[in-house]
């Protein structure tokens, strides 16, 4: 018995074009975290690549930078894939990043699509949250474990803001698919595309399609290349986003022309 979850889970068999990403599917009431409960599952037994846990309610989501992610119950998608990445060495785990982040990107693109919106305001903001225009609606905590200088492990947690339309007004800047489109959505149906999209962005890195992975980073990017403001420690800067190193620092250009490379703790960007 895991130590995580509430209620019995059900494993539920779904119609999708995925290949193997959430063909075995772990559906929970309730859990404290989709993550936690994934590292367990880890730890206890061999579990088939591509296995997604999905709980209806969490309620202790986590963010990255030690933040809570907070999800109302049934609403959202708060979830996580198990990958076995273990063709990426460790160095260029930002690779996974950045094809996950696509992945999300794709899938609410093709949504996007098919609601006979544009899709030009959809953007990846460094490192991997989902932004439209300037509120986010998805976030991604991926946590790996390395053998041998390469992964081993992945756990890919995704919280997407489906169905919620109120927030807490300590949130910076929320939003979600039906304050953006004005409508509900069945959010089955939108993991299943997830799902399917998520494993064709892992398909192509696993293919060596880095180059190509990159570019199409850089391009959905929010913010490239325009001056914004970011928070050193308690310093405020104006710079501008000019790339990203191979380990995932963002390299900025600031206004005096410096050009210099920032980890995930140690900027942040104004919004
Ligand atoms: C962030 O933007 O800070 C990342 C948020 C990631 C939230 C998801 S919800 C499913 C999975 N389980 C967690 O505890 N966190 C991730």
């Amino acid at each position: 018995m895991l130590s995580t979850y509430i209620c019995e889970p059900t494993n539920v068999s779904l119609k999708m074009s995925a290949l193997f990403t959430g063909s075995n599917l772990i559906e929970l009431p309730s859990v404290d975290s989709t993550n936690n409960y994934a590292q367990s599952l880890l730890r206890q037994e061999n579990i088939f690549e591509g296995t997604v846990v999905w709980a209806r309610q969490q309620t202790q989501g986590r963010g990255q930078r030690g933040k809570q992610w907070e999800s109302a119950s049934d609403k959202n998608l708060t979830f996580s894939i198990i990958y076995y990445p273990v063709f990426l060495s460790a160095a260029w785990q930002f690779r996974l990043s950045m094809a996950v982040a696509l992945g999300v990107l794709d899938s609410l693109k093709a949504l996007f699509h098919k609601n006979g919106r544009e899709v030009d305001n959809l953007k990846i903001k460094w490192p991997n949250d989902i932004y439209y225009k300037d509120k986010k609606i998805a976030g991604i905590l991926i946590e790996n474990s390395v053998s041998q200088g390469n992964l081993s492990t992945s756990i890919i947690g995704i919280g997407l803001n489906v169905n919620q339309t109120d927030f807490s007004p300590e949130l910076p800047n929320p939003s979600s698919l039906k304050l953006v489109l004005g409508q509900s959505f069945e959010i089955k149906v939108v993991l299943m595309s997830l799902c399917e999209f998520i494993e064709a962005g892992y398909l192509k890195l696993k293919a060596n399609h880095e180059t190509e992975i990159q570019q199409d980073y850089l391009n959905n990017l929010y913010r490239l290349d325009v001056s914004s403001g970011f928070l050193v420690g308690e310093r405020e800067i104006k710079a501008a986003i000019k790339g990203i190193e191979p380990s995932g620092k963002l390299v900025l250009k600031k206004s005096d022309g410096e050009i210099q490379s920032y980890g995930l703790n140690e900027i942040s960007m104004i919004i």
